[in-house]
C-alpha cells in the first residue's frame, strides 16, 4: 500500500515536478471522485487549465468558485453535456480539440447506480454502458491526439505528463465469483444484458481497450482504476445504499478527500509511465507491473490504494482469447456505426 502521506509528499512536489498551466480534463468533474481530484490538482499544480464535463450547472458553478477560492491562477470550463449519447461526447471534444493544442489529464468517472434494467438511448446501447464504457473509450480515442502531442512537447524536459486515468474497477467481471467471461456474440449486451453482465462487460472491455491503447500508442498511459468505497453522488441517489454506506461500512470507506490526493497520485506518479518511458526507466526504479505481468508496460490496473492488482487467472484466460482485438474491432465498429455513418446500433 502507497501510505497516504507519501501520496501527500508526492502531490506537493507537483507544482515544481510539472509546468504551470497543465491541461485536464475531468469527465463527471461535477461531483464525486472527478470532482475530489480536480479538487486536489487546483491545489497543488500551478495556473492549471481544468475542464469539467457533466450535466448539472448548477453543481458545476460551486466546483468552480470553490476551486477558485483555492487556485485563483486556475483557468476553469465547463461543458454541460449528456455525454450517455456518442454524438454529445464527439461535440464536446471539437470543443476541447479547438481549444487546445495538448492535454496532460484525462480522467473519467461517469456513471451512476441503478437498479433497473436496460435502458436504451436514441443510439441504441445501454445507457449505463455507455456511461461506463463506450463513452469513455470514445473520449479516449477522439482526445489522444493532444494527448500525444502532450507527450511530445519537447519544451517539457521531465516534467511531461500524458496520462488516461478512467475510475471504475477492474475486477467488477471477477468479484464475488464473477467468470470474468465476456459474451463475444453480444458484447454491447443488446440481446442478453442484465446489471451483472453489464458490470462484467464494462469492467473487462474497458480493462482490454486500454491495454490495446497502451500498446498502439507507447506515449501515453492507461490507467483503470478502483477507488474502493467512496460516499459521493452515486451512492447519495441511492437511499438504502447510502444509509448502509455511511453508517455500517464507515470504517472501511475512503474519505472523499483522501480519494482525491490518491487519485491525482494516479494520475501523476511516475510509478505508472508509458509503455515508451517505462522501456527506458531502469529495473531497480519503482515501477508498476503493467496489467499483462510486464513492468512498466504502460497499461494499469491500479487499486484504491495505489498498488496493482495482483494478476488474475480468469482475466488472463480472456487475454489468451484475444479480448484485445476484439474489444477494439466490435468498439470501432459501435463508434463507427453510430458516430460515423449517424445510424441506431443494430
Ligand atoms: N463511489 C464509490 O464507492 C464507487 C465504488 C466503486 C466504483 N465506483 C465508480 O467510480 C465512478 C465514479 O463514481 P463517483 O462515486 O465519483 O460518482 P458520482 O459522484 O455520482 O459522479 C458521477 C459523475 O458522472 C456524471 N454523469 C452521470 N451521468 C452523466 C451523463 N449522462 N452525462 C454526463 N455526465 C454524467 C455526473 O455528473 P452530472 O450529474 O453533472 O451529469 C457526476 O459528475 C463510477 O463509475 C462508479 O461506478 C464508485
Amino acid at each position: 500500500m502507497v501510505n497516504l502521506p507519501t501520496v501527500k509528499a508526492h502531490n506537493a512536489t507537483l507544482k515544481s515536478a510539472l509546468r504551470p498551466g497543465i491541461v485536464a480534463v475531468f469527465v463527471g468533474g461535477t461531483s464525486g471522485i472527478a470532482l475530489s481530484t480536480a479538487l486536489a490538482l487546483a491545489r497543488y499544480t500551478l495556473s492549471p487549465k481544468i475542464y469539467l464535463i457533466g450535466r448539472n450547472q448548477s453543481a458545476a458553478n460551486s466546483a468552480i468558485s470553490t476551486m477558485k477560492s483555492i487556485n485563483p491562477s486556475a483557468t476553469l470550463t465547463f461543458l454541460k453535456a449528456d455525454i450517455s449519447r456518442l454524438k454529445n461526447v464527439d461535440s464536446v471534444c471539437a470543443e476541447i480539440l479547438a481549444k487546445e493544442k495538448t492535454l496532460n489529464l484525462l480522467f473519467m468517472t461517469p456513471g451512476y447506480l441503478t437498479t433497473r434494467g436496460r435502458d436504451e438511448t436514441a443510439e441504441g446501447l445501454d445507457r449505463k454502458f455507455v456511461l461506463h464504457y463506450y463513452a469513455r473509450m470514445r473520449f479516449v480515442a477522439n482526445l489522444l491526439p493532444l494527448l500525444t502531442a502532450a507527450a511530445q512537447d519537447t519544451t517539457l524536459g521531465s516534467s511531461r505528463l500524458s496520462r488516461v486515468v478512467s475510475v471504475f474497477d477492474p475486477r467488477a467481471g471477477v468479484r464475488i465469483g464473477g467468470t470474468g467471461k465476456l459474451d463475444y456474440s453480444d458484447l454491447s449486451l443488446k440481446h442478453t444484458f442484465t446489471l451483472g453482465k453489464c458490470g462484467a462487460h464494462a469492467s473487462i472491455m474497458g480493462n482490454f481497450f486500454l491495454e490495446g491503447m497502451a500498446q498502439k500508442h507507447p506515449l501515453t498511459s492507461f490507467l483503470h482504476a478502483y477507488p474502493s468505497g467512496v460516499n459521493t453522488g452515486l451512492l447519495r441517489d441511492s437511499p438504502v445504499t447510502s444509509a448502509v454506506f455511511s453508517v455500517l461500512l464507515k470504517p472501511f470507506m475512503v474519505p472523499i478527500e483522501e480519494s482525491g490526493e490518491r487519485h491525482l497520485f494516479a494520475a501523476t506518479s511516475g510509478r505508472f509511465p508509458s509503455k515508451a518511458e517505462g522501456e527506458g526507466i531502469q529495473k531497480n526504479v519503482d515501477v508498476a507491473i503493467g496489467s499483462d505481468g510486464t513492468k512498466g508496460n504502460g497499461s494499469y490496473w491500479v487499486s484504491w490504494d495505489g498498488e496493482v492488482f495482483s494478476p488474475n487467472r480468469k482475466l488472463e484466460r480472456v487475454r489468451a482469447e484475444g479480448a484485445v482485438d476484439k474489444v477494439a474491432q466490435h468498439t470501432e465498429e459501435v463508434f463507427r456505426t453510430m458516430c460515423e455513418e449517424g445510424r441506431t446500433y443494430p
